[in-house]
């Protein structure tokens, strides 16, 4: 009788399929699950804000608010998420360098898994905190977030931004600052688009 013992290595779906008879793959997917939700909990609470993407009519609503005739050569995007407007401005400004930082290491992930898939050469994303990052050459800052983080930002962007810099910031408002123009969007729940320039 033939020898029956294998030698070689088993196949990825024997594996897969071992796992599954073990229960051990419904247990890593729980885990890995639960990390997910746990990482993006602690980050909303330690930064305040959620990873909420900004709604449809609301990217467009940006987009109409930057200066036709504006040409940035450096943009940043505070709080990028899961990337919805970094891959948009940088599609949309294909020679200005975009910058976009997230701290939450999830939704920082997927965007680094989403570049593989929607290359843009000229857009960086950073995992880091915008607040320790410097700024100085920015032309345009675009930002989503909640009230509460809205006056450290102020102050951020005082200290960093050339007089003249373009911010846009979605929803909240700069505290002390003046809009020179406010776009209102009725489809996300009369959400406010504020554009700034950055003091001299
Ligand atoms: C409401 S989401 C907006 C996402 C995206 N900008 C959009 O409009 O679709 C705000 C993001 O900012 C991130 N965030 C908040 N404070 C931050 C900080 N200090 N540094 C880096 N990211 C921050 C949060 O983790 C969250 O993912």
């Amino acid at each position: 009788m033939a020898d029956q013992t294998s030698t070689q290595a088993p196949s990825l779906g024997n594996l897969v399929g071992e796992l599954i008879d073990h229960g051990m793959l419904e247990a890593s997917l729980f885990a890995v699950l639960l990390l997910v939700g746990i990482s993006i909990l602690y980050y909303t609470l330690r930064t305040g804000v959620p990873p909420m993407p900004s709604h449809p009519s609301v990217r467009k609503a940006v987009f109409r608010l930057i200066p036709g005739d504006f040409s940035p050569v450096t943009i940043y995007e505070l709080g990028c998420g899961w990337g919805g407007i970094a891959f948009d401005l940088a599609a949309r400004y294909p020679a200005a360098r975009v910058v976009a930082i997230e701290l939450s290491p999830v939704p920082w992930f997927v965007c680094q898994i989403r570049r593989l898939f929607q290359r843009r050469l000229n857009l960086e994303i950073h995992r880091g905190d915008f607040l320790k990052s410097d700024l100085s050459d920015a032309d345009l800052v675009f930002c989503y977030l909640m009230v509460a983080p809205m006056r450290g930002l102020q102050r951020k962007l005082v200290n960093d931004l050339q007089p003249g810099a373009v911010v846009i910031t979605s929803t909240f408002a700069l505290p002390d600052w003046k809009p020179e123009e406010v776009n209102t969007v009725p489809e996300s729940m009369s959400a406010n688009i504020y554009r700034y320039r950055a003091p001299g």
